[in-house]
């Protein structure tokens, strides 16, 4: 067993029960992208290396040290590409490749599938990790970026998540981040001494990415904040989306260390968190706009406002809910005894089957009592016996798993007795 092969740290297989409820997550938050008017996108899984580079910004942790990066088998050459970090980037590739970022359109985008990133392994955080993302293009106005974060209180709704709350800041635009970003730099160079090292070293080139830091936490919460620089245009921007949230009934903080992780981010940011769990690898989803990517990466000027949900910070948190219910046994196992009674079993299961029902057996010689593990292993609520008898009856022998009681039925009557 101990040199058997295992999976990569962080990245994990999926059994059948997450599997479903994947699946039920994924088929409901297919039905509310539909409703706000988003339609899908997949996007490859390997992108460019320099996409995030550009996107996500040089400095950034993810683009610092987190990607996984793959090179041809050469490897002398320099890794070319990188297993996708996030969504964002590939999406709006994606669209200028498309051109469906044309002036005066809007264009409403979701995706899912698996994102990977090289954290270090831990309750939450992982390598591999599936985001069901949304990207809204064209509309400035910040119902918009309201939509936006309806959206997404809208699926965790739906998925079970109550008492989520919503934490959201203002990064201002290119006319009002300078004077917060020297400001910062100030602040930050007068406490050099005592920064640790990640952030003397980001200090000048993006003073920003040292509020999102959890070493010097306590100290920077002296730091001048985002919001007091906001120039006219960034702060009824931002009153305004306060007030679409209030109108949506949203329940919202907010919160003047929120800077979030990535470079691309103009005015509204927002991380949503579970009631009571505050951990920053809690945040079960995260977001804001950035109406300057699309044009950086050579597309006409195109606002822009979206999110991520970490689908399995999602489905720990349903579960840490859950109170244990009994497991609940199903359908029907198909128990044949003799070589006689093999062909009729057989036959009854792909019956049951082909009416829907959840039905298995073995069909083979091994003993009643074999069988009859299995099935109540396997959590079936029914078995159906067929021996020699049986079958020269045309009869069947039910037997309730869960009430411990069998009757003797005819073979027409199954259909009808376990539905
Ligand atoms: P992000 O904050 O990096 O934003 O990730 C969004 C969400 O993905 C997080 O809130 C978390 O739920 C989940 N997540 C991130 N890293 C991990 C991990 N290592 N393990 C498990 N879950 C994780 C973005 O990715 C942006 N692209 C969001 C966005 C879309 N902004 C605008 N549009």
């Amino acid at each position: 067993m101990n040199n058997s092969p295992r999976s990569v740290r962080g990245m994990h297989d999926w059994l059948a029960e997450k599997c479903a409820d994947a699946e039920r997550l994924e088929r409901c938050a297919r039905a509310i992208f539909s409703c706000f008017g988003y339609g899908e996108i997949r996007t490859p899984i390997v992108e460019e290396l320099g996409l995030f580079a550009r996107a996500l910004g040089e400095t950034t942790d993810i683009v610092e040290k987190e990607m996984f990066l793959l090179s041809a088998r050469d490897s002398s050459q320099a890794p070319e590409w990188v297993l996708r970090p996030e969504g964002t980037a590939g999406v709006v590739r994606a669209c200028l490749e498309h051109k469906l970022l044309q002036p005066g359109t809007i264009q409403k985008l979701f995706y899912m599938g698996p994102m990977f990133r090289a954290e270090r392994p831990q309750a939450g955080r992982y390598r591999q990790f599936v985001q069901l993302g949304a990207e809204s293009f064209g509309n400035a106005a910040p119902s918009a970026d309201a939509e936006s974060v309806v959206l997404l209180y809208e699926l965790l709704r739906a998925f079970g998540v109550t008492g989520a709350i919503v934490r959201l800041n203002s990064l201002g635009c290119a006319n009002c981040r300078p004077r917060f970003h020297a400001e910062l730099k100030q602040f930050l160079e007068s406490k050099a001494q005592t920064l640790c090292r990640d952030c003397q070293r980001r200090m000048a080139k993006n003073p920003l990415r040292a509020l999102d830091c959890k070493k010097d936490a306590e100290f920077l919460s002296a730091a001048p904040r985002a919001a007091d620089f906001l120039c006219a245009e960034c702060g009824t921007h931002h009153q305004q989306f306060l007030q679409f949230l209030t109108a949506a009934l949203i329940p919202f903080e907010e919160s003047a260390r929120l800077v979030r992780g990535l470079d691309y981010y103009t005015r509204s940011v927002f991380e949503v968190y579970a009631s009571g769990r505050d951990g920053a690898q809690d945040a079960l989803a995260a977001g804001g706009r950035y109406d300057k990517l699309v044009e950086e990466f050579g597309g006409y000027p195109t606002p822009a406002v979206g999110f991520a949900l970490g689908l399995e910070r999602v489905m720990n948190f349903l579960a840490s809910q859950e109170e244990k219910k009994p497991p609940q046994r199903q359908g029907v196992f198909v128990i044949t005894l003799g070589d006689a009674a093999r062909n009729e079993g057989f036959a009854i299961l792909q019956e049951l089957r082909r009416a829907g029902i959840v039905a298995d057996g073995v069909i083979n010689a091994q003993s009643l009592k074999s069988q009859m593990r299995l099935a109540n292993a396997k959590l079936f609520r029914w078995a159906v016996l067929i021996g020699e008898n049986e079958l020269n009856e045309g009869s069947l022998m039910l037997k309730d798993l869960e009430k411990s009681e069998q009757e003797k039925i005819t073979r027409t009557a199954l259909l009808e007795k376990i539905s």
